[in-house]
């Protein structure tokens, strides 16, 4: 059996932290119920200690949503692990996700901290919340600008209070593939007690290498952790993209060979229903969930996707809960196009004669309009009708 690459969801959390993105527990609750139905493994449900409301949302969700291991996120004190333990109780499993900043810039400027009493308090927060639970998580917050010796030294020790997964942030969206992936292969390499933790990713795409860079650190790295969110919602300019990262490996398991749990077939749903919500609309060129990702426009591709659909799709776009690929007929479809959508919209030319013509009215049409609707199409059909008296019918 292939090893298993988990998947964790932080559209409740990373992506509700993109402006203009939040949630009401409601709201919160039915994403969760989908992700739950789409078998995601890990759901980081919220922050609990944030807000009243973050709480109750990670409660509710702990309470109802039985298949998938339910996460808070908690900085690396007490008071957030504790509010963290107590909205996570009811779960039947659940992980404390708790960070602290590694990086020179951010010790020094934001927390105003030293390394020493940065590492102390990564491994008193781990060693707290292990008091809870067996399922720590720990994060060096933007570890991709951290100073390696001094990673490794904070890693080690957060794995020996028993932190069972190592999230490695690439906060800032600042790494290349190669390099991200480089990241982790030498940290599992070099910390001695590695092999006692799961290495996660979690990219942000300030340059637009979110997807690329998990991908990377899962096939170079050793990686089995992916983090990212649906749309690839997020901080700025957002996360990794769940439907991406998936696809991608499910699609090319012969370059990954790993399994994931993800049911694809609702995927489509997930995306709709966070567009829905957060009112943030899904571009229609987006992979895997956008309007046009299986759409064919081009007449040399429509004539290829007819014949057989592999000449131009990687996918299926029901494997990922689209009804079909579409055919979009406009001034580039072919004949062999026009005529398979009149047949499935019951329309039958009697004649190659009847069927050029309205081929001809179609390409006239279609070169003032963009696309031709099927209600245009059987118009189109119907004019030839009424010239040859009866030949085409519906
Ligand atoms: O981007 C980041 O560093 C985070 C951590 C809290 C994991 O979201
Ligand atoms: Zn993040």
């Amino acid at each position: 059996m292939a090893e298993k690459l988990i998947i964790f969801d932080t559209t409740l959390r990373d992506g509700e932290q993109s402006p203009g993105a939040s949630m009401t527990r409601e709201e919160k609750l039915r994403i969760a119920r989908q992700l739950e139905r789409m078998r995601v493994d890990v759901i980081e449900a919220g922050f609990a200690a944030s807000s009243e409301g973050d709480f109750q949302a990670v409660r509710a969700i702990a309470s109802e949503v039985k298949d998938s291991t339910i996460c808070s996120l908690a900085r690396a004190n007490e008071r957030d692990i504790s509010r963290a333990a107590e909205a996570l109780r009811p779960a039947s499993r659940f992980r404390i996700h708790t960070f602290l900043a590694t990086s020179a810039l951010h010790m020094e400027k934001k927390l105003r901290m030293s390394p020493d009493q940065v590492y102390e308090q990564a491994r008193r927060a781990v060693r707290q919340a292990r008091s809870f639970t067996d399922d720590v998580e720990f994060s060096p917050e933007d570890a991709s600008r951290s100073d390696m010796d001094f990673l490794c030294r904070v890693l080690e020790g957060v794995i020996a209070e028993g932190a069972s997964t190592i999230n490695v942030p690439d906060t800032v969206g600042y790494a290349m593939p190669d390099g991200y992936a480089a990241l982790i292969r030498e940290l599992r390499e070099r910390i001695p007690n590695s092999d006692r933790a799961v290495f996660s990713v979690h990219c942000h795409d300030d340059l637009g290498l979110a997807v690329a860079n998990s991908l990377a650190a899962v096939k170079s790295g050793g990686a089995r952790q992916i983090e990212c969110t649906i749309n690839g919602l997020g901080e700025r300019a957002g996360n990794t993209a769940l439907e991406e990262v998936v696809m991608a490996v499910k699609t090319r398991r012969d370059h990954f060979g790993l399994d994931v749990r993800v049911d694809t077939s609702q995927i489509v749903a997930a995306s709709q229903l966070v567009s829905e919500i957060t009112g943030f609309a899904v571009q229609p060129n987006k992979a895997v969930v956008g309007a046009n990702a299986f759409a064919h426009a081009s007449g040399i591709h429509q004539d290829g996707v007819l014949k057989a659909r592999d000449t131009y799709e990687i996918m299926r776009a029901e494997d990922v809960g689209w009804s079909a690929n579409k055919i979009v007929l406009g001034k580039l479809s072919g004949r062999t196009a026009f005529k398979q959508r009149l047949r499935e919209l019951g329309v039958m030319m009697d004649s190659d004669a009847e069927l050029n013509a309205a081929f001809a009215r179609f390409k006239a049409l279609a070169d003032r309009e963009a696309i031709v609707s099927d209600g245009a199409l059987v118009a189109l059909a119907r004019q030839g009708e009424a010239v040859n008296s009866g030949s085409a019918h519906l």
